[in-house]
């Protein structure tokens, strides 16, 4: 088996270091890295907030998330603390004559301080590779639209080269997404039929079944579309769409990604529809409105639900629509990824078959289960030809011994050892952002449909596929 070297000895910087993703993603995840024998035992760990705290305030904060981990004895001594301003030029200069060597420059931060951050990293000389490498983790969201993002693109580019920005979309760090690139381009079977010729649509779904929370204020100001599709949606997209990379390095990979989402048609906004959960009840519980959540404008506009047919203009792809559909307050946690094959040429069945044969489909489960199954249709036994459907499943948790992790290992270790197959380019958030950006224009205007919190979203979502003879899978 292919064993992972240890990473190389570096400095962790994080900006933000007192905030939720640090506590609960990256300190567990680099805590997993090092039980796995991934991490450099040298690797020290700065956090840098605006926080009065210190060494012992952070190293204290992060105990009750930690402290059941046999290795966090070891890797706490090697964390640390600066108290800093993200604004102040005294915060990078200070970092300056501290950092030796090797340094990731994690942005846990609000999405206005990623590009004032990199400008005071490259003005303190920080970025400068010349005494070891020096990279920059960009959290998402990058940019609120294709005007913005192509903003923060040229100020961090003018600071840093392309392979020192690491632009993370955490739904590639979820094993069974990194998996769809083995299945497809390790099997004769499934690449063979990879093709218009054979699937007749693609299905895409994050289903969420939490609300938005505490997160009002972040998520009124952006929505679903925003939060989920360009980056999150797209990139499970490019993984089913792809062409087959020359080889598995990173710039191949990458290249064929980027080419596959410029590939998507500016999205129809008759093709696209919004939604907002009401009230309801998830899992027996009861849910108010999104209307009446914290720090949600009671005049919002904003959606919680999006669904929308998108077309890939690829010789692959050309008539096979991927259709897409993410949302809270649903009635299950799914994200699945379906591929329904055309159905077959002449149906010899008629005559017992009552209405038409279920078409084959794979679905790729993401979460919370990570499996594949195939579906397919059966003669069953007797003497008269009755159909009936059937499925094979594969399940991870079946085969593989699953730690539990945070989804944020990979990520890490792929900075860490210098990996970008994983992160976003330049030009594939710049082509995200395009093919939405008819739909961020349309709905200025205008409110979504209502759903009830806890059904599987509004009903103009079904109508968007039964205009087309189809129908979602159902969520759960
Ligand atoms: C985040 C979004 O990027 O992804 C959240 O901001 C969303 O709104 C989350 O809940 C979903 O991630 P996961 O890994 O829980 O599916």
């Amino acid at each position: 088996m292919n064993k992972a070297p240890v990473s190389p000895a570096a400095t962790f910087v994080i900006f933000g270091a007192l905030g939720d993703l640090t506590r609960r993603l990256l300190f567990p995840a680099l805590v997993n890295l090092a039980e796995a024998g991934l991490l450099a035992p040298e690797t020290e760990l700065l956090g840098i907030s605006h926080h009065d705290c210190d060494d012992d305030g952070l190293r204290r904060a992060l105990d009750d998330f930690l402290k059941e981990r046999p290795s966090w004895e070891n890797i706490r001594s090697h964390v640390h603390y600066r108290k800093g301003d993200f604004r102040d030029s005294k915060t990078f200069t200070s970092l300056a004559g501290e950092l030796k060597g090797n340094a990731v420059f994690y942005l846990a931060t609000g999405p206005g301080f990623f590009g004032p951050i990199v400008d005071a990293l490259g003005d303190a000389g920080l970025l400068d590779e010349s005494r070891g490498f020096r990279r920059v983790v960009i959290e998402k969201p990058f940019g609120t639209d294709l005007t913005t993002a192509q903003a923060l693109n040229r100020q961090v580019l003018a600071r840093a080269k392309e392979d020192q920005i690491y632009r993370i979309d955490h739904f590639l760090g979820k094993e069974t997404v990194q998996n769809i690139m083995v299945a497809r381009f390790g099997n004769t079977l499934l690449e063979s039929v990879w093709n218009n010729r054979y699937i007749d649509h693609v299905q895409i779904t994050a289903a969420e079944a939490v609300t938005i929370g505490s997160r009002g204020k972040f998520y009124d100001a952006t929505g679903a579309l925003r939060d989920m599709v360009p980056n999150h949606l797209f990139q499970l997209l490019a993984m089913i769409g792809m062409e087959p990379p020359v080889s598995f390095d990173a710039a191949a990979i990458r290249t064929e990604k980027a080419k596959v989402i410029s590939a998507i048609c500016p999205i129809d906004p008759h093709e696209a529809i919004r939604g907002r959960y009401g009230t309801g009840a998830v899992a027996g519980e009861p849910v108010s409105a999104y209307l009446t959540e914290l720090d949600v404008d009671p005049l919002s506009r904003t959606e919680t639900f999006v669904a929308m047919k998108v077309h890939v203009e690829t010789w692959r792809w050309t008539g096979v629509p991927f259709y897409l559909r993410t949302g809270k307050a649903l009635a299950a946690r799914d994200t699945e990824i379906v591929i329904q094959f055309r159905d077959v040429p002449l149906s010899l069945f008629r005559e017992t078959v009552v209405d038409r044969l279920p078409p084959n489909r794979l679905v790729i489960q993401i979460q919370p289960d990570e499996a594949i199954s195939l579906e397919f249709v059966v003669k069953q036994p007797g003497p008269a030809v009755n159909t009936a459907p059937v499925s094979m499943d594969f399940s991870y948790a079946d085969h593989f011994e699953l730690q539990h992790q945070t989804g944020y290992e990979t990520l890490l270790y792929d900075v860490l050892t210098g990996d970008q197959t994983l992160f976003q380019r330049a030009d594939q958030i710049e082509a995200g952002w395009r093919a939405v950006q008819p739909l961020l224009e349309m709905w200025q205007q205008g409110s979504p449909e209502e759903y009830p919190a806890g059904s599987a979203g509004p009903e103009s979502a079904d109508a968007l596929m039964h205009r087309a003879h189809r129908r979602w899978h159902r969520l759960g």
